[in-house]
């Protein structure tokens, strides 16, 4: 259906039916059931006309970020109503599943492999009991985007493998400073200069905040913040999105990002990300490159107008095409409640591009007529 229609069918809706009809970000968006949508940190897929939503499901309390239930699911046709689909990634009971409940999964992502016809959900994993020490990606499958997903494993990427561009004398232990303070400019620069890689070369590298970003010939990435969130890590997956090629590469050594979300537009790469303050929010960061692998350009915040320096007081979470084309793009970030988790709220925004920057506006509210306005 064309988008003019889509827009005028659901504007009489919400006049009928008391639907939906805008984003507004920041309020409580409540769901079909009239409940609170609990999908934090998530991601959208869009497949035979309807959106998936996939995301954390929080719970109330100061326990509430760990995982008690799983990943949840809503689905739209309009990405203003969403109906509930259920828990499509369970917690296991079984306290040596590395998916026992309490555990933490955070910020799943799901993606479609056209080569085996299955739906893929990556996702952080950290190990029950152990803070946030385990950084793992953890992996799940399912036949249908509405799950339910059989998790698969997880992983310490690029176990015993060098990163591209990583120099001859930085892969030797004799590279190593000691007793080195933290964020000395000493320290920096032996972090640029792989100390991390190097400590965790035979275990395999850290995997916390992470997107999955599949490119236009079908080529899968894991982007994920490493180094103990200092440097972010791009690494291919294999085929069926299931396991690493053992292709990756360093981006912004020591630039301390999480939360990063990448879109391309016009044959460009954009990555959009936070820094690093815990659940409080802070500055967003915007980069740029002609190929996932860089030369990555910074282009500084692409927030503008009321609390642009605190990312509108939230942390990117993804960024995703309205019906799947490449035209148009909807930023989604999180604004954390984390003493009551389950409050969290949901910040989208369009994504404009200005001379290959792209940029967050505030609106209170809008829908999807902006991007033919604008
Ligand atoms: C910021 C991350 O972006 C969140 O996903 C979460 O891991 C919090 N840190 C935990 O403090």
């Amino acid at each position: 259906m064309k988008l003019k229609y889509s827009i005028i069918i659901s504007f009489l809706c919400s006049l009928i039916f008391g639907q939906n009809n805008s984003f507004e970000p920041g309020k409580l968006w409540k769901d079909t059931d009239g409940v609170h949508i609990n999908a934090h940190g998530g991601g959208v897929i869009f497949v035979d006309g309807i959106y998936y939503w996939y995301g954390e499901f929080k719970t109330e309390g100061k326990g509430g970020n760990t995982a008690l239930k799983g990943v949840s699911c809503y689905s739209s046709k309009d990405l203003y109503n969403w109906h509930n689909e259920g828990i499509v990634l369970k917690v296991e009971e079984n306290l040596k599943s590395e998916i026992t409940k309490g555990c933490i999964m955070e910020r799943p992502k799901v993606v479609f492999n056209k080569k085996t016809g299955k739906y893929v959900m990556w996702f952080h994993l950290e190990l029950k009991g152990k803070g946030y020490d385990a950084a793992r990606a953890g992996v799940a499958m399912s036949d249908s985007p509405k799950g339910p997903f059989t998790y698969k494993k997880s992983y310490r990427p690029n176990k015993g493998v060098w990163p591209i561009g990583f120099k001859e004398e930085w892969k030797s232990a004799s590279a190593d400073q000691k007793n080195l303070k933290s964020w000395t400019p000493e320290w920096l620069t032996a972090i640029e200069n792989g100390m991390l890689v190097r400590r965790d070369f035979e275990k395999g590298q850290m995997s916390r905040d992470m997107t999955i970003y599949v490119d236009d010939d079908e080529k899968a990435y894991l982007i994920h913040s490493s180094e103990e969130n200092l440097t972010l890590h791009i690494s291919e997956l294999t085929d069926d999105y299931l396991d690493f090629t053992d292709k990756w590469t360093r981006m912004s050594p020591a630039g301390h990002n999480e939360a990063p979300a990448v879109f391309k537009k016009d044959g460009i790469y954009y990555m959009i990300t936070s820094g690093c303050t815990g659940w409080d929010p802070n500055e967003a960061r915007s980069f740029k490159s002609k190929s996932i692998w860089g030369p990555w350009e910074s282009l500084g915040n692409p927030c503008i107008g009321k609390d642009a320096e605190l990312t509108f007081h939230s942390q990117s979470t993804y960024i995703f095409p309205v019906l799947g084309k490449k035209d148009q793009f909807i930023f989604m970030a999180d604004r954390w409640k984390p003493d009551n988790p389950i409050d969290g709220t949901y910040i989208w925004l369009p994504i404009k591009i200005n001379k290959e920057k792209p940029i967050l506006n505030w609106l209170d509210k809008w829908n999807l007529a902006y991007f033919r306005e604008n």
